[in-house]
């Protein structure tokens, strides 16, 4: 028994939602949805964390723009920094920006060591930018974030639905919460991937339109606030998390 997961319990309970940004592929925009969805939520006035579990390519940091502050604050754990008003929390502030390889058994002691040692406080949501694939890092939260929904990710291409449908079969399986299926990236009216998730008989939450301004946004949340991604996001989160 590790104690460390005991103590994860009473870090996370004052957490109404946690939601975890997934998918079975990489590249499809998880950091961008995770780190959106904080930053929208928190403009709506709810009290919000950012938990970046991309233990090898940890991005939220610069989707949001957030500098390095030092070593975060300790009080019987350490206090998560607040950047544009979003309780962060993410590997590069003890890593810095070195390359960080990691063997499968030191990826679950991370994770275990971030959800134990961090002092969430109150909040009303806890976003978790995930890695891609249905590694050992999804199969920890599922673990031990036991309260998690799933908002899953993937783009219109066959390649990326074929890789999502493992991990949506895998929740399924599981009985977990899945909140539904963003189509990323999209360019054209298509059909395939909605017609692809409700097959598998879990909810699609509505497309986010390739945004050719994105770029120029990232780093920027002021900025991000304003694209049209954040639009389209803004509609998911109007229907289907704020219930
Ligand atoms: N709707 C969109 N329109 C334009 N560019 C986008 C859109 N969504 C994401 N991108 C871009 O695609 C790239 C990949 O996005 P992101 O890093 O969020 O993917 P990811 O799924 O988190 O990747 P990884 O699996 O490596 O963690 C980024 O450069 C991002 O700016
Ligand atoms: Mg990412």
């Amino acid at each position: 028994m590790d104690v460390r997961t005991s103590v994860i319990d009473k870090r996370l309970s004052k957490i109404n939602h946690m939601i975890c940004v997934a998918s079975g592929k990489g590249g499809v925009g998880k950091s961008l949805v995770a780190s959106s969805l904080a930053l929208n939520l928190v403009e709506k006035g709810f009290k919000v964390g950012l938990l970046d579990l991309d233990l090898y390519g940890p991005s939220s940091h610069i989707i949001l723009g957030i500098k390095k502050q030092g070593f975060p604050e300790e009080d019987k754990g350490i206090l998560p920094p607040k950047n544009h008003n979003i309780s962060f929390m993410s590997i590069v502030y003890f890593t810095e920006d070195k390359p960080s390889a990691f063997r499968g058994i030191d990826i679950s002691n991370i994770i275990i060591e971030l959800l134990a040692i961090t002092q969430w406080g109150k909040l009303d949501y806890l976003i978790i930018d995930m890695p891609p694939g249905i590694g050992d890092e999804t199969l920890d939260v599922i673990r031990l974030v036991k309260k998690s929904e799933f908002i899953v990710v993937s783009t219109p291409s066959k390649v990326a639905i074929g890789a999502v449908n493992k991990l949506l079969l895998m929740l399924k399986e599981l009985k977990l919460p899945v909140i539904g299926v963003i189509e990323n990236m999209k360019m054209n009216e298509s059909d395939y991937v909605k017609n692809n998730v409700k097959k598998i008989g879990l909810p699609y939450l509505n497309s986010i339109y390739f945004d050719k301004n994105l770029e120029e946004a990232i780093g920027k949340p002021n900025r991000l606030l304003k694209t049209r991604f954040m639009k389209d996001l803004d509609k998911i989160v109007e229907k289907n998390i704020l219930v």
